[in-house]
């Protein structure tokens, strides 16, 4: 399998001199749908965004190897807010993105519908933010990332300000999604049962400086995953997992 994210030795520094992270050596496999958890503040979304090329490396390297392609990015982010233009429409949302990247009108269009069918809100093209719930919006947010056809998707707690039921939802669909499409998948969230249920590997990000300081592979069958015990039990050795951080990072204050 090919890896498509590679980072060697990488420490990030919004000071440049205390590390946020380093010394991290991660390599994603092509498929791959990996999750990564940690407590507030260590550095999750500060790692997409140096994946992602928005900020830069203070130590060691990041290297993305996707083909490279121009009617295509070879990465795409979802945050929490799906930050839609309130003042377009939801397709000219997802066109939005698609400015720059070399493909034909009709081909836009297309993305749109099919992007849109993915995310189920096939009727909604034509509507305003303002029209749709928030789980509809995070489902824009998706398609929009999708529809530059990305090779890699960076997802930044994208179900965090939902409620259960639409956040179980939303987590099958983007299932449905990742297997559909083969794509890539950096996952950051802070629940644990959800980074165990959607995860091929839940990696744990932790200490201070922080490291990625565990990797557990979930090696549940996903029809088998919600509720049932072997989940749980995954689900436990994370969560003492990440105890076991907060506890030695506290004894070292
Ligand atoms: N733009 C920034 N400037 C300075 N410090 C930042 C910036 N972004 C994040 N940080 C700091 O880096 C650390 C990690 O933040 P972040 O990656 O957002 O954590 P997480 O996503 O895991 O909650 C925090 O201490 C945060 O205050
Ligand atoms: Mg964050």
């Amino acid at each position: 399998m090919a890896t498509v994210i590679h980072t060697e030795n990488l420490a990030v520094s919004f000071d440049g001199v205390s590390p946020v992270f380093e010394k991290l050596d991660l390599a994603i496999e092509q498929g791959e749908f990996v999750t990564l958890v940690g407590v507030s503040g260590a550095g999750k979304s500060t790692l997409l965004r140096v994946i992602a090329d928005l900020i830069p490396a203070f130590r060691g390297s990041v290297r993305v190897d996707t083909p490279a392609n121009s009617s295509r990015r070879p990465i795409a982010m979802v945050f929490q807010a799906a930050n839609l233009m309130p003042w377009r429409r939801v397709r000219d949302n997802i066109t939005l993105g698609l400015e720059g990247i070399d493909v034909s009108d009709e081909e836009k269009t297309e993305r749109v519908r099919s992007t849109l069918d993915l995310v189920g809100l096939s009727a909604y093209a034509e509507r305003w933010p303002y029209q749709l719930s928030g789980g509809q919006r995070q489902r824009i947010g998706i398609a929009r990332a999708l529809a530059v056809n990305p090779d890699i998707l960076l997802m930044d707690e994208p179900f965090g300000a939902l409620d259960a039921i639409t956040r179980n939802a939303l987590q099958d669909e983007l299932l449905h999604i990742w297997k559909e499409t083969g794509k890539s998948v950096l996952f950051v969230t802070h629940d644990i049962e959800e980074a165990v249920y959607l995860g091929d590997r839940v990696l744990l990000l932790g200490g201070e400086p922080a490291q990625i300081i565990n990797e557990y592979h979930i090696g549940i069958d996903r029809a088998e995953r919600r509720g049932s015990e072997a989940f749980l039990h995954e689900v436990d050795k994370v969560r003492n997992g990440l105890q076991a951080a907060i506890d030695a990072a506290s004894s070292n204050h």
